[in-house]
């Protein structure tokens, strides 16, 4: 009996414990497809902007993430997967991408080598309750430049940011930007909202009586809603700033002008991580403008936190989770082609396209098992944008018989073999 019962509980558990851990998911066929593309053209834009790759442990001592990005933020004191490893060391899964690229840098002796610019992409764990967009384990791909303290660099980091999301044919967005001033500035801000926020203490969350006193600004980025109502009331930065910060940040917008990015001014915009001074940015869908699809800004300090030398550095992170979200697969250029001989008389023919497809470097699945029916069903399954069909008539006359899948214009067009390539050259991605 005994026996039994453990046999019905391992079934049990097994069958509880099947699926990824919530807030967690598996990556593949579309969605896969979609994140590849997207990291890509984040690269093909890193790239031409002089960025290189980086790749950085996806654990690291929690001590990295609780110095650069602050205990008081919600993302350290609420959303890490810290856990002690057998040694006895502290580690944690990481929430972000900057702690550790700034940690390496300065670990890695790359502070040498400065400026630096950084790109990286992988995945960041944060333990927040799961909902449309907002996951547990989630992608980033991020830009840093560090080194060098302009208002160039934070225009040009905005512009990479809106370049990526263009190169994704995602044109629906906005950039919001705000300044959070120098170590003065933010002193003076400091004492404004100490002041503001204490007279309504009684009212304020437990969470934010307690920033209060730790870190007051970090109110601001209180999801109560009595706090909120409260955070509309309270003084902004901009009122704050230095003469040397308001000039900073006044560069920064004229420079955005000057290259004909549009951008909105967001005053209560914070961001919620400890290390941000100056200029600070996030990326919203104009259709849905809840979650950010990225964002970023400048930091003084985050290299000295690593003992590293007192070096500024600029950038920001995209969460592809949310650009995937507005993706439509659909609106693409060419990605790949299906090659599919109508019986097998024409496989030989078929199969000398697909050399020639791949001579030319472009993606091609050859398709020659099944009926035609069943052979552009596996051609939708595999993401085929273009399905070439070579029956007899084809290869009597030269031509191949090409179907686009997944524009509403489903003509077959006829196209003479000497003539493919270059035809499917012109709708490849660009
Ligand atoms: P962040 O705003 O915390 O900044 O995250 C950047 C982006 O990651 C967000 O705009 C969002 O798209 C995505 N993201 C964040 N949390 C989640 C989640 N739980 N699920 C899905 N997507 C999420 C940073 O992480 C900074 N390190 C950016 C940066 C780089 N600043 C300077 N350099």
């Amino acid at each position: 009996m005994l026996q039994l019962w453990q046999c019905c509980e391992s079934i049990l558990l097994f069958v509880m414990s099947i699926g990824p851990v919530r807030g967690m998911k598996d990556l593949y066929g579309v969605s896969f497809e979609m994140y590849r593309y997207i990291v890509q053209k984040s690269i093909e834009v890193g790239q031409k902007h002089g960025y290189m790759m980086m790749s950085t442990p996806i654990l690291e001592h929690t001590s990295v993430f609780q110095r650069a990005i602050g205990d008081d933020t919600d993302v350290v004191s609420k959303e890490m997967y810290s856990f002690l490893d057998r040694g006895g060391d502290s580690l944690t899964l990481r929430p972000e991408g900057t702690a550790g690229i700034i940690r390496a840098i300065v670990s890695e002796g790359m502070t040498q080598n400065m400026p630096l610019k950084i790109m990286y992409y992988g995945e960041m764990f944060r333990y927040d309750r799961p909902q449309k967009g907002r996951f547990r384990q989630f992608h980033q791909i991020g830009f840093e430049h560090v080194g060098y303290k302009t208002p160039y660099s934070d225009a040009l980091m905005i512009s990479v940011a809106s370049e990526i999301l263009q190169k994704c044919g995602i044109f629906d967005f906005k950039i919001c930007i705000n300044t959070l001033g120098d170590d003065e500035s933010r002193a003076e801000y400091t004492k404004a909202i100490v002041k503001f926020f204490s007279r309504y203490e009684d009212q304020l969350s437990e969470e934010s009586k307690r920033r209060l006193i730790k870190n007051p600004l970090r109110i601001l980025d209180s999801k109560d809603p009595k706090d909120q109502e409260i955070c509309f009331m309270a003084p902004m930065i901009s009122d704050y700033l230095s003469k040397e910060s308001g000039i900073y940040f006044d560069q920064v917008c004229s420079i955005l002008h000057d290259c004909g990015i549009k951008y909105e001014m967001d005053k209560l915009l914070v961001r919620g991580l400890d290390y941000y001074s100056h200029t600070a940015f996030e990326i919203k869908s104009t259709i849905d403008d809840k979650n950010s699809i990225g964002g970023g800004g400048r930091y003084d300090k985050l290299m000295q936190m690593f003992d590293g030398p007192d070096v500024s550095g600029v950038g920001f992170a995209f969460g592809v989770e949310r650009i995937m979200e507005l993706l439509s697969f659909n609106n693409q250029p060419l990605q790949k082609v299906a090659i599919i001989p109508f019986s097998d008389n024409e496989n030989k023919v078929a199969f000398d396209i697909l050399q020639l497809l791949y001579s030319y470097d472009i993606p091609a699945e050859f398709l020659v098992l099944g009926n035609i029916s069943k052979k552009m069903k596996i051609a939708n399954r595999l993401l085929c944008n273009m399905a070439i069909i070579i029956g007899e008539n084809e290869v009597k006359n030269k031509v191949a018989s090409v179907k686009f899948m997944n524009k509403e214009d489903q003509d077959q067009k006829m196209i003479p073999f000497d003539d493919l390539v270059s035809f499917l050259k012109h709708n490849m991605a660009q």
